[in-house]
């Protein structure tokens, strides 16, 4: 060797470190959450969640008029019933407050594509993500409640569907029945890979989902493990998924990589309530610089191979990309 290898050339300015600069976050990366609530007049921010509302339908188009202003033009609802049941009987409700959301964006913001999470633990007063028989969540009966609750999304115009329950086979019966009702155009975003994870904490605030009893261990899986995570991803695969979530975001890297190597799918990055939570309390105390850490929470999840990202941060960093503080 004639002398040192010199790194530092490609990083001497600002033009040229842009000139090599791999990875990029764009706004068309972005997918930003919505939680929509019964009732009137309600713009309510969610205590855990700093700068996240609960909007009843009749203010929802401050949100919505936001999101286009910014280019964000995806997302992901959320619905918080007022009534709650045994069986989550609301979610597969024509007039169930997140068909009614659908509708309504739909109607007024035809160019915002909406994303339908389908699960039941917003609408069972046990919180759990499926129907519970003598105390134990059982697979098959919550399959059912499942496939008409993303059926009625899709009715309700829903241009994708995202289940998250974590049931066993709930891509292939979901897939079925979309099909049967005639949507068989309309894709799934599988929450593939979802761990059994504490930073869900602030999101069960929001969409007041918490368990009543025991907790989602016989569903979720196991943080310790990796390899179950793969045979997660295949069977959804399997199944018929279109694209696969890894959830949380930030703690499980390494599964989003191991994810993007196996699968040819597009791998969607869950930056979730947890992780923006402590973004939040951070930059609010004044501890971190809230922009520099977010912009470089995005960039891991692009190197690990996310095609997109939900995240709670997508109006901020919309407002960033633009060239805003
Ligand atoms: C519903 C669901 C949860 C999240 C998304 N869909 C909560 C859970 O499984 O308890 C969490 C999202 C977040 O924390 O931001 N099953």
């Amino acid at each position: 060797m004639q002398s040192y290898i010199r790194h530092r050339r490609l990083r001497a300015s600002e033009q040229i470190r842009r000139m090599v600069r791999e990875h990029h976050v764009h706004v068309e990366d972005l997918i930003y959450p919505i939680f929509v609530v019964e009732g009137e007049n309600i713009k309510q921010e969610v205590p855990s969640m700093p700068e996240v509302y609960h909007y009843s339908l009749d203010r929802l188009h401050e949100e919505m008029d936001e999101l286009v202003r910014l280019g964000i033009s995806s997302v992901i609802i959320f619905g918080v019933p007022a009534e709650k049941d045994e069986r989550g009987s609301s979610a597969d409700d024509e007039q169930g407050i997140v068909q009614k959301a659908i509708r309504y964006i739909k109607e007024k913001y035809p160019s915002i594509y909406v994303i339908a999470d389908t699960c039941l633990c917003q609408y069972t007063s046990h919180g759990h993500c499926g129907i519970v028989e003598n105390g134990v969540i059982v697979n098959d009966a919550s399959l059912t409640r499942l496939v008409s609750t993303a059926v009625s999304q899709a009715r309700a115009g829903a241009d994708m569907i995202a289940p998250s329950n974590m049931m066993d086979g709930f891509v292939y019966e979901i897939r079925k029945g979309l099909d049967e009702a005639g949507f068989s155009h309309i894709p799934i975003m599988s929450y593939a890979v979802k761990y059994a994870s504490s930073f869900y904490g602030p999101f069960r605030d929001a969409a007041h989902s918490t368990p009543q009893f025991g907790d989602r261990r016989t569903y979720q899986m196991d943080p310790a493990n990796v390899r179950e995570a793969m045979r997660e991803a295949a069977s959804d695969v399997a199944e018929g998924a279109d694209m696969l979530i890894v959830k949380p975001g930030l703690p499980y890297l390494d599964v989003m990589v191991r994810v993007r190597e196996r699968f040819d799918l597009p791998v969607v990055a869950y930056n979730v309530s947890g992780e923006y939570s402590m973004v939040k309390a951070a930059a609010l105390n004044g501890w971190i610089d809230e922009k520099q850490v977010v912009t470089e929470s995005m960039l891991a999840f692009k190197r690990a191979g996310a095609d997109l990202i939900i995240t709670y941060h997508a109006k901020d960093l919309a407002r960033w990309l633009k060239g805003g503080e």
